[in-house]
């Protein structure tokens, strides 16, 4: 288990870019692995998630050529051109993987299982195994987690499925198998959640119509290959975004190349709204996708109740706001945000542990969390919180260190690397002061 230390840092700046964005690197995979002829993706992100996306479509029969880390040439097999693993696909730390996989192997004509490490064995699946079954798919779980076992061979109908939760995953997860299924399928959702599937789907050819809070999906003879560049990740951004606004002096800092699509971009609505001096410059578009430069300078944050129709397009970017909301003056109230409790740890019950031990008044509610904020002077004690082996968790402690009044010791770190390669690096880069150590330089 290693840990990091976040030493008390002044301030950071500087220009950066972020690696790619996962989501969109997942669905790169899978896409363009059923689809006939070559794709070309450049800024893929070679995290550890994708790196199980990328083994199981090998698994699954898909030449996949590696050119550099971020430059992968994927020899499409058509639609119904996978074959079956042999053997159980390992998803690792990846809840994208198992959902997305679930849907896409329900529909094949071979068996199936999928597994993956302590804390995808507790995620829930039922959320997906539910409409897939009304699909006519066979999908077991076991007690509503994985191990998931798909029977293959099912014939799919296409259907008007209500979805429960505004959970993009679960809504890629149909929209896979409702490329095999008899008629169209359309989903309903309680709210917007991130919309990179119907993207992705619509480049190769496919036909998906999005009306208000409804997605409708024709079936396809086929998928075309697509070319492709993968923005920079926001929700890798957003570490750096807050770190800035606790921070950065008049130049600001400077991170290219982010997607700023519309479905994740609730954080900078969030923190504009908490008076963050953010500027979005030369913004364009990258294929299906629009990304921006980001211009972030030091600025007087104030609390605020966080709307709830903005909590599912900033689902991943909570705990840094969490972060940001302790440094800000006044209360901050995230309400409607239960699902964090699901997530690759209970990251209301983390964040609360972590200001708990860093001296944060607040107070953990059911769906989200009460903060009481401090803008002068040092935020944080120092001394030492865990990360309950959560990526996201043990970067925003790592930004927290710029109001740290000692060394903050983040345990249990390595599942940075399934979202952020090299992210200590680069934080050192742009000023923060972040030690990699063992577990023996991390305990009080
Ligand atoms: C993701 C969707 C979100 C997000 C996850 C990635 C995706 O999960 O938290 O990190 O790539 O579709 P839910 O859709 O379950 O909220």
């Amino acid at each position: 288990m290693q840990g990091f230390e976040a030493h008390p840092s002044m301030r950071v700046f500087g220009t950066m870019a972020v690696p790619g964005d996962k989501s969109i690197s997942h669905r790169a995979l899978m896409l363009s692995g059923i689809a006939e002829g070559v794709s070309e993706v450049r800024g893929f992100l070679a995290s550890e998630d994708c790196l199980a996306s990328l083994a199981a479509m090998r698994s699954l029969g898909v030449r996949i050529e590696q050119l550099s880390e971020t430059h992968v040439l994927i020899h499409g097999v058509g639609m119904r051109g996978l074959q079956g693993a042999g053997g159980p696909l390992d998803m690792g730390n990846a809840g994208t993987a198992i959902r997305l996989f679930t849907g896409l192997l329900s529909a094949q004509n071979f068996d199936s299982r999928l597994i993956g490490d302590a804390s995808l064995m507790k995620r829930p699946m039922e959320r997906v195994a539910k409409p897939l079954r009304e699909m006519g798919a066979e999908v077991l779980t076991q007690n509503g987690t994985p191990p998931v076992d798909i029977s293959g061979g099912r014939r799919l109908r296409g259907i008007d499925y209500s979805m429960p939760i505004a959970s993009a995953q679960v809504k890629s997860a149909i929209l896979l198998a409702s490329l095999y299924a008899t008629g169209p399928t359309t989903i309903e959702a309680p709210a917007v959640s991130r919309d990179h599937s119907e993207r992705m789907l619509k480049s190769c050819g496919v036909q998906v119509v999005t009306e208000g809070l409804r997605t409708t999906l024709h079936p396809p003879e086929r998928l075309n290959s697509q070319d492709m560049t993968v923005p920079g990740d926001f929700s890798s951004a957003a570490f750096f975004i807050v770190a800035g606004l606790l921070s950065a002096p008049e130049e600001g800092l400077l991170i290219q190349n982010v997607g700023i699509n519309p479905t994740r971009t609730g954080l900078l609505d969030i923190l504009q709204r908490m008076g963050g001096n953010i500027e979005v410059v030369n913004s364009r578009q990258s294929g299906a996708e629009p990304v921006a430069d980001l211009r972030v300078r030091a600025s007087s944050l104030r609390g605020i109740r966080v709307p709830k129709e903005l909590i599912s397009l900033a689902i991943d970017e909570l705990p840094v706001l969490f972060i940001a909301a302790a440094c800000a003056e006044g209360e901050t109230w995230v309400t409607g945000a239960e699902e964090l409790r699901v997530k690759e740890s209970d990251r209301i019950a983390a964040m609360s542990a972590g200001f708990s031990a860093l001296g944060v008044a607040h107070a953990a509610l059911p769906d989200g969390m009460r903060i009481e904020g401090r803008s002068k002077g040092p935020v944080f004690s120092g001394g030492a919180v865990d990360s309950f082996g959560d990526h996201r968790i043990a970067m925003a402690f790592a930004v927290a260190g710029l109001r740290a009044a000692e060394i903050i010791h983040i345990r249990d770190v390595a599942n940075v690397a399934t979202s952020f390669p090299g992210f200590v690096p680069l934080a050192q880069s742009v000023g923060l002061a972040i030690r990699e150590g063992g577990p023996q330089e991390t305990g009080p």
